[in-house]
């Protein structure tokens, strides 16, 4: 799936993620270095694989963090016929908010965050706002300051739900089930919930299934999503809430397959 150029500021998922497999294989090659020099091949092999390896996940970093991610949300987006309200939870800086308002041209997508730029440098709302802007969606685009925990929304209030790497970052997993339910809360019947998440997304299936969620399932975002290789791959939850009539298209473009 092409994605349309990115005129926004978006910046690095966790920059010091990267910087630590940076300097990692930075050590290891100073490693590997030092073994040739004092004549033990066996070493100074094993630390320029180790060295290699290394710098081979901070690629895949980059790539996911400056292409990856959008690649995958825009075909995860592509099902969006143009006319939902759509939320997006943990917005941050947009990503995948204002990638999802290019294609809303009769819809509206609000963004929720509470900007606190300790998850996100650069992580605010005015950075948010004026990638709106740069992106030439701002009409079309809410930004609410709100905690997932207790969305400032009414019920029933959207069409599509989505969320990119936001949920793992409430730290207590009662909190993260919080999130998951007032994701529910907001949802209309039949309305569409896409989660995308390095971590915990069997939880959050367990709890749309507790709520009486029968339409959900998981698959792996493949190697466009990975943060440094598939140790570190994101998982998509989609769901769909039982009752109405279906707020976009059917299921996602890519085989649908479990996720680890
Ligand atoms: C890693 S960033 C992801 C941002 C964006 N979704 C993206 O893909 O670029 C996680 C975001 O979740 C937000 N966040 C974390 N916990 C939150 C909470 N309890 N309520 C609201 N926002 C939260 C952070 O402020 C941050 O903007």
């Amino acid at each position: 799936m092409k994605v349309s150029k990115r005129h926004g500021s978006y910046g690095f998922d966790a920059p010091w993620a990267l910087l630590g497999l940076v300097l990692g294989a930075v050590a290891l090659l100073g490693l590997a270095a030092v073994s040739f020099a004092l004549g033990i091949v066996a070493a100074g092999l094993a630390f320029l694989g180790g060295a290699l390896y290394t710098l081979a996940s901070a690629a895949s970093y980059v790539y996911t963090t400056r292409r990856g991610r959008f690649a995958v949300w825009a075909q995860e987006l592509a099902r969006l016929r143009g006319d939902e309200r759509l939320l997006d939870l943990g917005c941050g800086t947009g990503a995948v908010l204002l990638l999802a308002a290019e294609r809303l041209d009769l819809g509206r997508a609000t963004g929720v965050d509470r900007w606190r730029a300790q998850h996100q440098p650069g992580d605010s709302e005015p950075v948010a706002r004026a990638n709106a802007v740069a992106e030439g969606v701002s009409e079309r685009v809410e930004l609410v300051a709100g905690d997932l925990r207790d969305l400032p929304f009414g019920d029933e209030a959207f069409d599509v739900v989505v969320s990119s790497q936001a949920v793992h970052k409430i730290p207590e997993a009662e909190g993260r089930d919080k999130a998951v339910s007032e994701a529910y809360r907001v949802l209309r019947p039949g309305g569409l919930m896409l989660i995308a998440d390095f971590q915990h997304t069997p939880d959050y299936e367990e709890t749309l299934r507790g709520l009486g969620v029968v339409d959900v399932r998981r698959r792996d975002a493949g190697w466009r999503f990975w943060y440094g290789g598939p140790w570190s791959g994101t998982g998509i939850l989609e769901a769909r809430k039982p009752g109405g009539g279906s707020a976009v298209a059917g299921a996602g473009t890519e085989a649908v397959k479990p996720a680890g």
